[in-house]
């Protein structure tokens, strides 16, 4: 089965092409630089750059594995959540290819397309989906907008443990970064620099970290970052103690993020834990997990880089699964679902 997919859920615009479970293509193109000049994604301007840029995408996918459209047996694009007017763009032009071509659509959950990125590996230069060792699984899936815990029963059979109350993890990146003077998104720069800093010099809060509930919080950690600047403003001006600074805030964020996800995979029973989203970028976080599971000889599936941040052949993945599971096609009329919250 081969299939265009198309991800324009927030400030990426991305089309792959996926076949029997191989992405043949799967290019991105991001907005990175545009947001950064106004310090976070503006909605209006992601919609214009996917207007621009979908097409072009799209055809690189195809005739990077000279694929005719006409030969696609599904369209498939993400349903919801995201920002309104950029999921807008992808849904519709994807219901309109689909349209053209009378071939089946289908509308994603972007999360739970998250939830079987990890499945799909790096393979020389191809990118293959692993279903055939799927365990049952929490998922963790923190990026600049979310933070979740779910648990991944079988194959397309999930339920969501928690959530964040208030911030993602990625989010107190950003907004911490943006505080010690860091450009938009600060995330990859804290790592960067946490890299040379010792994550002990300064005590931040772990919210909910003994929380007996899967739910998450930052937005205390962030507001106390702000005050512990305020009250130490000189600090800003060591190179040193800016990587002590971002090596403490990263080792909190840390934490909370593999203690809450090792707990309740523990408490479900599970013995393997996957994790996803961009944050899943972050190498402490990355050795954090590792060691973590080996600790308690869990299964660790850490999704590939280049799948971590947003993109559609994790999209076009979990849409061949669900048609090869004969689930129902989404009708041509249906519309996103922006604040769709993954059950
Ligand atoms: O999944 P993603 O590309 O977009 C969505 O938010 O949907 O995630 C972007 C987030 C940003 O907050 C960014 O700062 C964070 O992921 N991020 C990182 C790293 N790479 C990306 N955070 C910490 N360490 C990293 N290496
Ligand atoms: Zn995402």
């Amino acid at each position: 089965m081969t299939i265009l997919a198309i991800e324009t859920s927030c400030d990426e615009t991305s089309a792959a092409v996926v076949r029997d479970g191989r992405v043949l293509a799967g290019v991105v193109s991001s907005q990175i630089r545009l947001h950064a000049e106004y310090g976070g994604v503006v909605p209006e301007l992601a919609a214009r750059e996917h207007l621009k840029n979908l097409l072009p995408v799209a055809r690189t996918a195809l005739q990077e594995t000279g694929v005719d459209p006409g030969r696609l047996d599904a369209v498939a694009a993400t349903q919801g959540p995201g920002l309104p007017t950029a999921l807008l763009i992808g849904f519709k032009a994807a219901q309109a290819v689909a349209f053209a071509l009378r071939k089946p659509f289908v509308g994603v959950h972007h999360h739970e397309a998250h939830l079987y990125s990890p499945w799909i590996v790096r393979s020389g230069d191809a990118l293959v989906a692993e279903f055939t060792a799927f365990q049952p699984n929490v998922s963790l899936i923190v990026s600049g907008g979310h933070t979740l815990l779910v648990l991944v029963e079988s194959e397309l059979k999930h339920r969501a443990l928690g959530s964040t109350m208030d911030d993602a993890a990625g989010e107190c990146f950003d907004k911490t970064g943006k505080m010690i003077g860091l450009a938009y998104p600060a995330g990859p720069e804290i790592d960067r620099l946490a890299e040379q800093g010792n994550p002990k010099a300064f005590d931040f809060p772990r919210p909910l970290l003994h929380d007996a509930g899967d739910d998450f919080s930052f937005s205390g950690l962030k507001t106390s970052v702000r005050y512990f600047l305020r009250d130490n403003p000189k600090l800003l001006d060591d190179p040193e103690k800016i990587r002590d600074l971002c090596a403490s805030i990263q080792a909190a964020i840390v934490e909370v993020l593999v203690a809450k996800t090792i707990r309740a995979a523990k408490r479900n029973g599970v013995s393997c834990v996957t994790a996803s989203g961009g944050v899943t970028c972050n190498r402490s976080l990355r050795r954090e997990l590792e060691r973590a599971c080996r600790r308690e000889g869990f299964l660790l599936r850490l999704a590939e880089n280049e799948l971590c941040t947003d993109n559609a052949a994790m999209i076009g993945i979990l849409a061949e699964r669900k048609l090869l599971h004969k689930m129902p096609a989404t009708y041509l009329d249906a519309e996103i679902q922006p604040g769709w919250v993954l059950a």
